[in-house]
């Protein structure tokens, strides 16, 4: 039997990156997946991919810094599947804006698609989650979560406070629900290359004892087992995905 089989995930941000390399290894655990993202081709290629292979999967465009999108989001999930057994809110966007330079609007912007998107949506899925009594939410941060290091004034505010939202939740949501997090380091994705890819990471590759970038696929592999009860006894934590950079 695969892992993930008759389960239903909503996976926000899954156009793309290890968002979407999760919801393919999902997918192939025989998961339902709900595919979010703003852009409609790439949403619709994802679906057509995990369908090509046999899986079961539906996609939903919203743009997450308007906050109604939380609320179109579930609706498509249960109108999918009527009902939603793993929630991941791994959607968001990186601001390199110093700051001296930061606008309310990229700040609330940020903060919106970041942390607020994942309260909003934690909250619906939540009160399934409860009754079913059962339930994984995970929360992907990042090395930005812990470390002022790693990004500029809102991303890494936003990632901060996903730490907390992630040790809030699954106090307060437990026993039926397991709320973890992943900090991610340095892994190979669009939002990688945006900055310049490996090239402008350079220092964290030194840093590693792994001496490499991370890749979206090991990030899945660490949400599938935050997923299952292969982490029965695992709830408030955050798991560093992030070769060892800190360490
Ligand atoms: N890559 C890294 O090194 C790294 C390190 C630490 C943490 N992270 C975190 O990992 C998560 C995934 O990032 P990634 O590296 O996989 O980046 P990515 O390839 O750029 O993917 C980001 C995903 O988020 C979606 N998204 C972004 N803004 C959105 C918005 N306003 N509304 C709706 N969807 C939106 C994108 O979909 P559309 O483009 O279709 O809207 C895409 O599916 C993010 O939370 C990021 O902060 C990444």
């Amino acid at each position: 039997m695969k892992q993930l089989e008759g389960k239903v995930a909503i996976i926000t941000g899954s156009t793309s990156g290890m968002g979407r390399d999760t919801a393919y290894r999902f997918a192939e655990e025989c998961a339902k997946v709900v595919v979010t993202g703003r852009s409609e081709e790439r949403a619709k290629a994802v679906v057509e991919k995990i369908k090509a292979s046999g899986g079961e999967a539906v996609y939903v465009t919203a743009d997450m810094s308007d906050l109604s999108s939380a609320q179109k989001i579930f609706d498509a999930a249960m109108n999918a599947y009527g009902t939603v057994d793993i929630l991941i809110n791994n959607a968001g966007q990186l601001s390199l804006t110093h700051f001296l330079e930061l606008t309310l609007e990229e700040w609330t912007r940020i903060l919106n698609v970041n942390l607020t998107m994942a309260f909003l949506l934690g909250q619906l899925c939540a009160k399934v989650m409860k009754e079913k009594g059962k339930g994984h939410i995970i929360n992907i941060a990042s090395i930005a979560g812990t470390s002022a290091r790693w990004g500029a004034t809102a991303y890494c505010t936003s990632k901060h406070a996903m730490v907390g939202l992630t040790k809030a939740m699954a106090r307060e949501l437990g026993p039926e629900i397991h709320v973890n997090g992943i900090l991610p380091g340095a892994i190979h994705t669009a939002m990688l290359d945006s900055v310049g890819g490996e090239a402008a990471v350079g220092g964290m590759i030194e840093m590693s004892p792994l001496k490499r970038i991370g890749q979206g696929s090991e990030i899945a592999s660490a949400c599938l087992f935050l997923a299952t009860d292969e982490s029965s006894f695992i709830t408030g934590q955050l798991i560093r995905v992030d070769g060892g950079v800190d360490c």
